[in-house]
Order: C-alpha cells, then sequence, then structure tokens
C-alpha cells in the first residue's frame, strides 16, 4: 500500500493573485494542512504575489487571520513555523516594477521544483507569463497552473493557450479543475475499475439515466463582479459538471497513466450531442436567484446584490445532455447546478433500469429502481438504494432501502481538501487530474453553441426564490421524461 503521505520534492510555489479569494481561502489552508502532515519539506517557499503593498510579515500576518479562522484548534508554534515558508512580493503583472526583485528571490534556488499558480483572472495570465518568460523564470522543474475558467469561450481559451504556450510547454500546463481533486471523484475510480461488479451493468442496457446535481446554498456575494461575466454555465458546468460527467461515462482507460485517463475523457466530450438554437429552449433551464430564504436568513436577490437590475446572468442551469456512442446512446445525463439552493450537496446518481417483471403484489409495496448515489459533499460517501424485505412478520414488505458507506464513518478520517492532493500533484509533476488542452477546447466547443443560442434567444433567466430548487421548469425539464430529480430522503 502506498505511503498516505509521502515528502515531496523542494518546491518554490508562486501565487499570483496572493491576496485572492481563492489563494487566503483555499489555496494557503491546504498548503498549511499538507505541511501539518509532514508533506512539505522546510526550505520549501510559497510566494505570495498581488498589487497590495504589503511586505512579508504583513502577507504572514493577514494569513494567519485567515488560517486561524478557518480552524480555530491550529497549534500556533505549527502555524509560526509554517509561516516562514511565506514571503510576499508587490507586482503588478501589466507594470515592470518590482519584476527584476521577484526574478532575484525565484533565482536564488535553482534547484527547486518551480510552481506558478495563475490565481488571477484568465485575461492576466498572458502577461504574467510573457514575464515570467522575459525573465527566464521557466528553468529546470518548472509548472504553471492555470485557475479556471481558461478563457470565456473556444476563441479566448485558444488565445490564452497559444500564449501561455509560448512560454510554457503543454506537459508545464496544469489547468486545475478541483472536482476532479475530490475524494468521491478519484472513488469513482476505484468503484468503476476495481470492481467486477458495476462494469457490467454501466451502459444503456441497464442504466435508465444519470443525474449530476452540484448545488450551493451562497450566493454570488463578494464574487458578483466575476460571477456576472461568467454566469452558471461558464463557472461550474463547462468544467467541473463536464468533468464528472466524462469520469462518470469514460470507457476504462488501459492504465492510470496521465493520458490514458484524459485520452478517454476526451472522447466523452467530443461524443456529447450538440445543445444548439434548434434545441436548447426544450434541453436546457437558466435561472436566477431572487430574495429568499438562506440556511434560515433573509438573502437579497442576485440583481439586488449586483446592482444591476438587467444582469441576464444566470445563477443556476439545468440541462440534459446525452452523449452519441454505444455505451451511452439514449441515456439522458440531467445536469443541475445553482447558487442559493435549499442545500449544499454534490452528487452522481446513476439511476439503473427498473425489473423487467414484477412477480410481487402491488400491495407489497412499489418497485423502485436501484440507485448508486456517490455523494461528493457534504457526507462524502456511497449509496446503493436496493428493494428488500420489511424484516420480520406482517407479510411481504418491499422496502428500498440504500446500503449506506459514508466515508468519514467507515474509514475514520476527515476529508482532505481537493487542494491539497491537487498542489501536491503539481509539485509531483503529475497531470492525471489537470486538463488537458485538448479537452478544455472540446468543453468549450460544446458549450459556446449553448451560450449563443441563450444569447439569440433574448429569453432572461427565469427568477426562482432563493432557498428553492430553481426554477418550476428545471422539474419539468426531467418529469417531462417520466423521472424525477433523487431526493436522498425519500
Ligand atoms: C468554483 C466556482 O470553481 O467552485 C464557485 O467558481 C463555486 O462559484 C465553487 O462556489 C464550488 O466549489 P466547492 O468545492 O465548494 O463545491
Amino acid at each position: 500500500m502506498t505511503a498516505s503521505s509521502q515528502v515531496v520534492e523542494l518546491f518554490d510555489l508562486v501565487i499570483f493573485g496572493g491576496t485572492g479569494d481563492l489563494a487566503v481561502r483555499k489555496l494557503l489552508p491546504a498548503l498549511f494542512h499538507r505541511f501539518a502532515d509532514g508533506q512539505i519539506p522546510a526550505g520549501s517557499r510559497i510566494i505570495g504575489i498581488a498589487r497590495e503593498a504589503l511586505d512579508d510579515d504583513g502577507y504572514r500576518a493577514l494569513l494567519r487571520k485567515a488560517l486561524v479562522a478557518s480552524d480555530g484548534s491550529l497549534g500556533a508554534e505549527q502555524l509560526d513555523t509554517f509561516l516562514q515558508l511565506v514571503a510576499y512580493r508587490p507586482l503588478d503583472a501589466r507594470k515592470a516594477d518590482g519584476w527584476d526583485d521577484f526574478a532575484a528571490l525565484i533565482g536564488e534556488h535553482p534547484d527547486h521544483v518551480r510552481v506558478f499558480y495563475l490565481s488571477t483572472s484568465p485575461e492576466l495570465f498572458v502577461d504574467i507569463c510573457a514575464r515570467l518568460g522575459q525573465y527566464g523564470l521557466n528553468q529546470g522543474a518548472s509548472r504553471v497552473v492555470l485557475e479556471k475558467p481558461v478563457g470565456r469561450d473556444l476563441a479566448s481559451a485558444n488565445q490564452i493557450n497559444d500564449d501561455v504556450g509560448r512560454v510554457f510547454d503543454e506537459s508545464q500546463t496544469f489547468r486545475i479543475d478541483h472536482y476532479l481533486g475530490k475524494e468521491t471523484v478519484q472513488n469513482l475510480l476505484a468503484l468503476r475499475f476495481g470492481n467486477a461488479l458495476f462494469e457490467p451493468l454501466w451502459n444503456a442496457g441497464h442504466i435508465d439515466h444519470v443525474q449530476i446535481t452540484v448545488a450551493e446554498t451562497i450566493g454570488v456575494g463578494h464574487r458578483a463582479a466575476y460571477y456576472d461575466r461568467a454566469g452558471a454555465l461558464r463557472d461550474m458546468l463547462q468544467n467541473h459538471m463536464l468533468q464528472l460527467l466524462c469520469m462518470v461515462a469514460m470507457e476504462p482507460p488501459s492504465s492510470l497513466s496521465p493520458d490514458a485517463v484524459r485520452d478517454e475523457k476526451l472522447k466523452v466530450l467530443r461524443a456529447l450531442k450538440p445543445i444548439d438554437d434548434s434545441n436548447a429552449a426544450q434541453l436546457t433551464v437558466r435561472g436566477q436567484y431572487r430574495a429568499g430564504v438562506a440556511e434560515g436568513a433573509s438573502v437579497p436577490g442576485y440583481p439586488d446584490e449586483l446592482g444591476n437590475a438587467k444582469s441576464n446572468t444566470e445563477t443556476f442551469v439545468a440541462l440534459k445532455a446525452e452523449i452519441a456512442n454505444w455505451r451511452w446512446a439514449g441515456v439522458p445525463f440531467y445536469l443541475r447546478t445553482g447558487k442559493r439552493l435549499p442545500n449544499r450537496v454534490s452528487e452522481i446518481v446513476v439511476v439503473f433500469k427498473a425489473v423487467p417483471h414484477s412477480i410481487f403484489d402491488p400491495s407489497t409495496g412499489s418497485l423502485a429502481q436501484n440507485r448508486l448515489v456517490l455523494r461528493l459533499q457534504p457526507d462524502e460517501g456511497v449509496k446503493l438504494w436496493l428493494t428488500i424485505k420489511h424484516p420480520g412478520p406482517g407479510g411481504l414488505r418491499l422496502r428500498h432501502v440504500p446500503l449506506d458507506m459514508s466515508f468519514a464513518e467507515a474509514f475514520g478520517v476527515q476529508q482532505r481538501d481537493a487542494y491539497e492532493r491537487l498542489l501536491l500533484d503539481v509539485v509531483r509533476g503529475n497531470p492525471t487530474l489537470f486538463m488537458r488542452r485538448d479537452e478544455v477546447e472540446a468543453a468549450w466547443r460544446w458549450a459556446d453553441p449553448i451560450l449563443a443560442a441563450w444569447g439569440a434567444s433574448g429569453v432572461p433567466p427565469k427568477p426562482y426564490a432563493a432557498g428553492s430548487w430553481g426554477p418550476s421548469a428545471a422539474v419539468a425539464l426531467i418529469e417531462r421524461d417520466g423521472r424525477t430529480w433523487h431526493d436522498d430522503s425519500e
């Protein structure tokens, strides 16, 4: 068995956008946890870069506050040791000032693995990479990490990939999609390819349909400016949700080597049936939240949060996708994601076909279809819903109950944040869980006509109350086909 924590090589991790939400709320806590587990060797460096005029101590103080807020039980001593790895340089990617100093700092350790993490808006990727190239910082084992979304459509993604590609080659480019680092997504690989049980059933002959839900209770809050230019399709569906779909639908790769896995995912993306102005109105639903109640509190609607009543940006999307290949012909994949929904839940539900003939009297209860539910969050785990006889006397009474495995209960471990695994994979140089350029392109090639159809229709997103499951049209989308969205409490 592989050791759970292997120490990585000495590295310098430079985070552009070092004071941003992602860096402070996700990346630094992830690094701290890996450090606390002994995976990050002393001597490694984490260098925050942003425009704010801070020095090393100012940045450390900011991080200390955020780390303590994220986990009140952190030991002060360990935190101090960790923060000693951290430095800060104020830089504006578009201006020359400060780059000499930064280059000198990086140059101190030519032997370290270098990771340049671009946690900035994609418009800055090109300028940052050009400077890194100009200062000759792409040396030795250097990698660049691109946060999603890579572009806002196929053309801009191509442009970014070309520009970044002038400095870093594809093998050095890690396009991150943190959903691929989530425990249950990894487990999907184990479940599908480590068990003989599922593969014979994993096709249109036995699977009725698949549902993928990524529901959030949060609104867009202070990210409104970014979000309004993106919307749910670009922010969640084109990347996270399509990646989940690929993991469910791909053919067994011949190995877990990065390209074997990514080749199979790419085939799925390329086999997605087009959704365009001929069918978008039937196959997609867009929504935008209005004031309502979320997590017990009254919350404003999206237009108020944004301060623009005219925005046509969707905060919810549901759609019916199909994969045109032998394995999946005729099996719908219903996808939905949104902000300000009633629960924070991400899950993949594989619904099997009904038994071909019932031998039971209708009075014994209904025969529900088997379901395999892979819960990504919260409460990571797997449930297999089966029909069984209610135990004891009273005649034959059928019940639909789950074989329930919560990973936390079964293994007694707290789940790591996806970024912990992914950040160290970058240091190790393992791109399996990162998107290759052709995957990103194939995903945009499918998403672009949907965006174009929405734009051309001029129909605004349907309003839904915060705290509801989106517009009623999303329920109709699946119910038209005689199916319902999975409800775990049923
Ligand atoms: C990000 C999106 O990629 O994923 C956010 O930009 C979203 O809008 C987030 O909130 C959800 O991630 P998680 O891990 O909390 O499900």
